[in-house]
């Protein structure tokens, strides 16, 4: 499925995500990632990856994004963007596409490298065969 994003609103998107990438918490892998959805209603909403001295308890900013998104009431996801400052494309773990699906089966996720170079791929691309009930 084709989706028709403006650039203006991509733009808007990686601004927020690198945004909220500074709110980055994490002590341990000084890896800060920033991440923004853009949802049915046109909203934006924003997420950073939080750690924990319990390692495992560490919420990815993809997840944090979308988790906001629905704490807000808006559930559904059109466009997910992240950003890190590495130099390779960040793309979303396994466990984040599993949640990015749940909320749109047809989202853009639109990766950021640390040069501003930007690669757009479809949900079902990155997690084909995906599970649903
Ligand atoms: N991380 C994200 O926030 N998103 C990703 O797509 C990959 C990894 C976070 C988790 C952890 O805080 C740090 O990056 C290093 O793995």
């Amino acid at each position: 499925m084709k989706i028709n994003i403006e650039k203006i609103q991509i733009d808007e998107l990686i601004k927020q995500a690198k945004q909220a990438k500074k709110n980055s918490y994490c002590p341990y892998s000084k890896f800060p990632v920033g991440a923004s959805v853009l949802t049915a209603k046109g909203k934006i909403y924003q997420g950073c990856n939080v750690e924990n001295s319990s390692y495992g308890l560490t919420i990815c900013a993809e997840r944090a994004a979308v988790f906001n998104a629905v704490a807000c009431g808006d559930r559904e996801i059109v466009v997910l963007c992240v950003v890190s400052d590495d130099s390779k494309w960040i793309t979303p773990c396994g466990a984040c596409r599993q949640v990015i699906y749940e909320f749109g089966k047809n989202v853009l996720v639109i990766m950021v490298r640390k040069d501003g170079k930007i690669k757009k791929k479809q949900i079902s691309f990155l997690l084909p065969d995906a599970f649903s009930l």
